[in-house]
């Protein structure tokens, strides 16, 4: 259940609350916020005078102002650091304005952060962090709350309560932006929340013909007969032991007008669960596989939020679902199979399955829209969480154009990327011996194995040689969902990818 967020223009009504923000060691409130001060009859600058609070990031002190013909309650965000200010202060921020806003049973909050930022950001950017920052803190994941939680086991009856934030108009143009992308990434974290039981690879297959008919994306699907033709023996593998035959979704935007290069070919992995297959994974922490989806529902939630703002880039979205199952026709260790360019893998571990689907996606992707430029985005490793913790995403990209351009991205969503090296010699780690590559060569450099393998699958050289393509990978695994509720990500799936890949859409030439 999502309560309704709308941005509206300064002036228009009287709010419940004025929100402004400060840096941590303020100590003489800025010019830009007097006239709120004077409002409120001084109790902002008196507040800030004692010396009691500290604007660290993520705060929020409010303000009772005892007469003045302002608001009733000033809330003061802090931002922290200001050595240290990123957007993602901002979104912090806007995500407890938008708690405590709610939990007040408020309707109109005008937000004024604009003097705390001051120059770090422009006004549209400012704006896009609050709208984002609002919609992903407004995000409940209810949809299986019985009974018990007092829903009658019926959807929730309680009346959604909107909340309009008020802001000048080159904020608020920011937030409606921003609200728009978070409510993208809203649609990838319910996806990716969706239990296994009912988000197998044919209810993903429904969600994404929906969502494509509503926003005009190209829908098709290729499925498992049609994979068959096609040689696609990593996903036939893979989905073979699924009570829900294994597809290949495919999106495509493609406007009349187009910007840039193009097209952009986004891939993502949509395993629906992990058991791990005959190299069953451990029982402690299986649940967790249902977010082995993730990466595909990022490329679902971006493609969502590019053609609903009507983005001059040609982009192609595939992603390919199976379900990693245990039964008598499922692959085993030792089976050679070959994928749809010809290239053999020998099974080593059928836990390693996520490459093996992405191999056909980006090889049949790749053959068929020639793409100027490839993003894959996976829950691909464990030791990529190992090695990088739920800080950010680890990023394979050689070609160091496009990384700065993914890093550049990443620079204004928040979304974190740190660049892992993929050389010949990964290449070589996984060759095999009755079969050209194997799925996996052991713990040394595991995650970097996984780059190493997907690289045969870029272009038709990328059998013999690295391909030359503009390419990341980025491994997701230890940032896909969050254990730890922190404003303002709820613990769940986080919708990882979805504002970096809109970010680096946006800004393509
Ligand atoms: N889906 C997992 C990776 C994963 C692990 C994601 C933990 C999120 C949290 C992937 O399919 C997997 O099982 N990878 C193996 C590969 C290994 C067998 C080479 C891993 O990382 O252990
Ligand atoms: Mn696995
Ligand atoms: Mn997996």
């Amino acid at each position: 259940m999502y309560r309704s967020l709308r941005a509206v223009e300064t002036g228009r009504s009287k709010p419940d609350a004025v929100a402004i923000a400060l840096f941590e060691k303020t100590s003489k409130l800025p010019g830009a916020y007097a006239s709120i001060d004077r409002a409120a009859g001084g109790a902002v600058s008196a507040m800030l005078g004692r010396g009691e609070f500290s604007a660290g990031r993520g705060s929020l002190t409010t303000v009772y102002p005892a007469g003045g013909k302002g608001a009733s309650r000033v809330f003061i965000l802090g931002l922290g650091d200001r050595d240290k200010f990123t957007s993602e202060a901002v979104r912090v921020a806007a995500a407890r304005l938008l708690r405590a806003a709610f939990s007040a049973k408020m309707r109109r909050v005008e937000a004024q952060l604009e003097a705390g930022v001051e120059r770090r950001l422009s006004l549209e950017d400012l704006g896009r962090a609050i709208g984002d920052g609002a919609a992903i803190a407004n995000f409940e994941f209810d949809a299986f709350k019985g009974s018990a939680r007092g829903n009658g086991g019926t959807k929730s009856a309680a009346p959604a309560i909107g909340l309009d934030l008020i802001a000048q108009t080159a904020v608020r143009r920011g937030i409606e932006h921003g609200l728009r992308v978070g409510e993208s990434v809203n649609l990838t974290r319910t996806l990716a929340a969706t239990p296994p039981n009912i988000a197998h690879p044919g209810y993903l297959v429904d969600q994404a013909r929906r969502m494509a008919k509503k926003v005009g994306l190209r829908c098709s699907i290729i499925d498992a007969a049609k994979a068959k033709s096609l040689g696609m023996g990593g996903l036939l593998a893979v989905g073979a032991a699924g009570s829900h035959p294994p597809a290949l979704i495919v999106l495509e935007h493609k406007p009349a007008r187009t910007r840039g290069k193009g097209p952009i070919l986004l891939v993502g992995k949509a395993v629906t669960f992990d058991t791990g297959g005959y190299s069953i994974k451990p029982a402690d922490g299986m649940d967790k596989m249902k977010y082995d989806k993730c990466g595909g529902m990022a490329v679902i939630g971006a493609m969502h939020a590019i053609a609903s703002l009507k983005l001059p880039v040609h982009v192609v979205g595939l992603i390919p679902a199976a379900e990693n199952m245990i039964a008598a026709n499922a692959y085993r260790p030792g089976d050679i199979i070959t994928f749809c360019n010809g290239v053999t893998s020998e099974i080593t571990n059928t836990d390693a399955e996520g490459r093996l689907i992405l191999a056909d996606a980006l090889a049949w992707g790749t053959r068929t829209y020639k793409p100027a430029a490839v993003v894959d985005l996976a829950t691909l490793t464990g030791g990529v969480v190992v090695a990088l913790g739920p800080y950010c995403a680890g990023c394979f990209c050689r070609d160091t154009k496009f990384r700065g351009h993914l890093f550049d991205a990443s620079d204004h969503s928040g979304e974190r990327l740190w660049h892992l090296p993929l050389w010949d010699e990964h290449r070589a780690q996984i060759k095999a011996t009755h079969g050209d590559i194997l799925n996996s060569a052991g713990r040394d450099a595991h995650p970097i194995q996984g780059a190493a393998f997907l690289s045969y699958f870029i272009e038709p050289d990328g059998k013999t040689r690295m391909p030359e393509t503009p390419w990341a990978h980025l491994d997701i695994a230890g940032v896909a969902d969050t254990k730890k509720d922190s404003p303002p990500y709820a613990v769940g799936p986080t919708g990882f990818g979805v504002r970096l890949l809109v970010r680096a859409i946006e800004t393509w030439k």
